[in-house]
């Protein structure tokens, strides 16, 4: 059996207005009816898995539950950060309290804010890494990359991806968010993959990892564990031990620095709504490239997004091209398409107004 461990505490600034620190965006249904973090639970439940185990913030713990609920998805647990500290530490502290139970057990960890439309397909990939994680293998899922992305984590592989890609392979070594330079090359090598952000371990194996690679975490997250609160169905962990551990992800903690990786290649669809331009390439869209959402309408508009989440409030857009236009009833995103990257100013600018 898999325990899914689900990381929800990031905050996606890229796709703001809709996304919000009090409200991110795994918690919006961004495409279709669910919501990302529904989506992720659902793909990670049934036969093989046992109820998932969500890492999160105390600003999310109604929200967590809540959708859950309507998903008809018992939570295993709920463990309540402190405040955020990156991905090391929340898989850690997922790690230590499952190891107490069982240090065999099977952990998934996986984002909560991920596309994956063929959730069988995934769920099959995932059943292959499983033999080498139960050999203590760091299990990773690696994408063909289609092009230098910056912003994901790089997995060489030690020989070429053959006819039968489905298999877990060894891996040379993992490199987080290269230049840009760098991911130019190593696209180009055929050799590498992008990192899916999702992994497959025991507890043990990789709370030996974090011995080995990050140290300083085990003292403080380990007392954060052990003196964690039980409090109205959530685990809350010891909050001053915790402000003690380093902001890390686990990426740079452990993946860089491990020597004992396997990568099963996914093929099937997989995306990282990142930002508008992620969400516009997966939602449906006319001939023309338009994709609208809500109260939009397009009149001769061409490769845009025009989306409407405030009720009454209608988006119309004219001879438009390139264009990203997000109305929320606060406030209202007009943008470039090529320049999705900088939508995170925005909330630096708004936040320096306050
Ligand atoms: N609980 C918790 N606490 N979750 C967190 C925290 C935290 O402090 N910080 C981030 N997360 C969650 C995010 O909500 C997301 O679901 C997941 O952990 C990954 O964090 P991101 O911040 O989105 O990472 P990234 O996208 O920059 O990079 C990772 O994913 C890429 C693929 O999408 C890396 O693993 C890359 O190597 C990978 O290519
Ligand atoms: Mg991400």
């Amino acid at each position: 059996m898999i325990t899914p461990v689900l990381l929800c505490g990031g905050s996606g600034t890229r796709l703001w207005p809709l996304s919000r620190k009090s409200y991110p965006k795994q918690f919006v249904p961004l495409i279709g009816e669910e919501t990302l973090f529904q989506a992720s639970a659902k793909r990670l439940s049934g036969e093989g898995y046992n109820e998932p185990v969500i890492v999160t913030n105390a600003d999310f713990r109604f929200i967590v539950p809540e959708q859950l609920l309507e998903v008809g998805i018992d939570p295993g647990a709920i463990l309540i950060e402190p405040d955020r500290r990156n991905t090391a530490p929340a898989v850690l502290a997922a790690a230590l309290y499952l190891a107490e139970k069982d240090p065999d057990a099977l952990m998934l960890v996986a984002p909560s804010d991920h596309v994956v439309p063929n959730a069988d397909a995934f769920r099959a990939v995932v059943k292959i890494g499983e033999a080498a994680a139960k050999e203590g293998k760091l299990v990773t899922f690696g994408i063909e990359p289609t092009h230098p992305e910056t912003g994901y984590g790089y997995l060489e592989l030690s020989d070429c991806l053959g006819a039968d890609k489905a298999r877990a392979m060894s891996l040379e070594r993992f490199v987080e968010k290269p230049d840009l330079p760098d991911a130019e090359k190593m696209v180009a090598s055929g050799k590498f993959l992008w990192n899916a952000g999702i992994f497959l371990f025991s507890a043990k194996a990789i709370i030996e990892a974090f011995k080995k690679h990050a140290p300083n975490l085990m003292e403080p997250i380990e007392h954060s564990v052990r003196k964690a609160v039980p409090d109205l169905g959530f685990l809350r962990l010891e909050p001053e031990s915790w402000a003690k551990a380093e902001d890390i992800s686990i990426d740079y903690a452990v993946m860089e620095r491990a020597d004992n990786l396997a990568v099963v290649p996914f093929s099937a669809g997989w995306s990282d709504l990142g930002d508008w331009g992620a969400v516009w390439k997966e939602s449906e869209r006319d001939d023309k490239g338009v994709a609208l959402s809500g109260n939009a309408t397009s009149i001769d508009c061409s490769n845009s997004l025009l989306r409407s989440e405030a009720e009454g409030l209608e988006i119309v857009g004219v001879g438009l091209n390139n264009v990203l236009a997000v109305a929320m009833p606060d406030a209202v995103l007009i943008a470039d398409a090529s320049r999705t990257q900088d939508i995170r100013k925005a909330v630096d600018a708004l936040k320096e107004k306050k």
